[in-house]
């Protein structure tokens, strides 16, 4: 693992792309202030200066790169497993891999890049933030909403990536295998979405949804409203 601070940059997620030949595999970048956040369907991600975490991680791994469906969702569960030791609310995975504290979601999760090359996962977390003015499609929370207490964010980041490193590692070697956790921490389970009611999340980590007739169906990928 290679950890490198950028005080400012467009977005952890571009420079990681633009710079990929340039890297190892399991090289997170983290920065303070990103002028052009990127966000999933074209959004923007927006962050105040210093307040938040974001991050992206370049995977090269050949196994890792094509199992990019999974790498998504267990992407997620591990931020909502580091998160669990700071919030007493419940942490959840909302499908395919925003993590939320409640009803708000308090990090978002960008996958990028080219297959089978190298996949960008970029992850960014409302830690410190304390207000969020504007729209939001979700109703935003932070650490700091959720706790009262200001976070260090270096120290937030740097166990966080250890944490992760670690884990991807032992998915790798066949040594962890995270669906029932996933399956345990669906946010959308038993809600009503636009393809009907979600039942569970299949083994290769699509959405299974109960349609009006009984009949059911999976979703590869894509914004899940409900
Ligand atoms: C979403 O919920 O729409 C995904 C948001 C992803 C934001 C992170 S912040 C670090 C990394 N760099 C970016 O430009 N985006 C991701």
């Amino acid at each position: 693992m290679k950890i490198i601070h950028l005080n400012q940059i467009d977005s952890t997620n571009a420079y990681l792309i633009r710079e990929n030949t340039e890297y190892d595999d399991m090289t997170f970048v983290e920065t303070d202030y990103q002028t052009n956040g990127k966000g999933r369907e074209n959004r923007t991600w927006l962050a105040q200066r210093g307040e938040n975490s974001m991050f992206s991680i370049l995977i090269k791994d050949k196994q890792l790169v094509e199992d990019y469906a999974a790498l998504s969702i267990l992407a997620a569960l591990l931020v909502r497993n580091y998160l669990s030791s700071y919030v007493m609310d419940k942490v959840t995975i909302k499908w395919p891999n925003d993590v939320y504290v409640g009803d708000k979601k308090i990090c978002g999760i960008l996958l990028q890049g080219k297959i089978p090359a190298y996949l960008v996962i970029g992850i960014g977390i409302n830690v410190n933030q304390k207000e969020f003015v504007g729209e939001y499609r979700a109703t935003p929370t932070s650490l700091y909403l959720e706790t009262n207490q200001i976070f260090d964010l270096a120290k937030f980041n740097k166990g966080l990536f250890i944490y992760i490193d670690e884990h991807l590692d032992l998915f790798k070697n066949g040594l962890y295998n995270p669906i029932n956790e996933i399956r345990k921490y669906n946010y959308l389970k038993g809600k009503k979405t636009q393809y009907g009611v979600v039942v569970d999340i299949n083994d290769d980590f699509s959405l299974k949804v109960e349609k009006e007739d009984g009949s059911t169906v999976d979703i590869q990928s894509g914004e899940i409203s409900y």
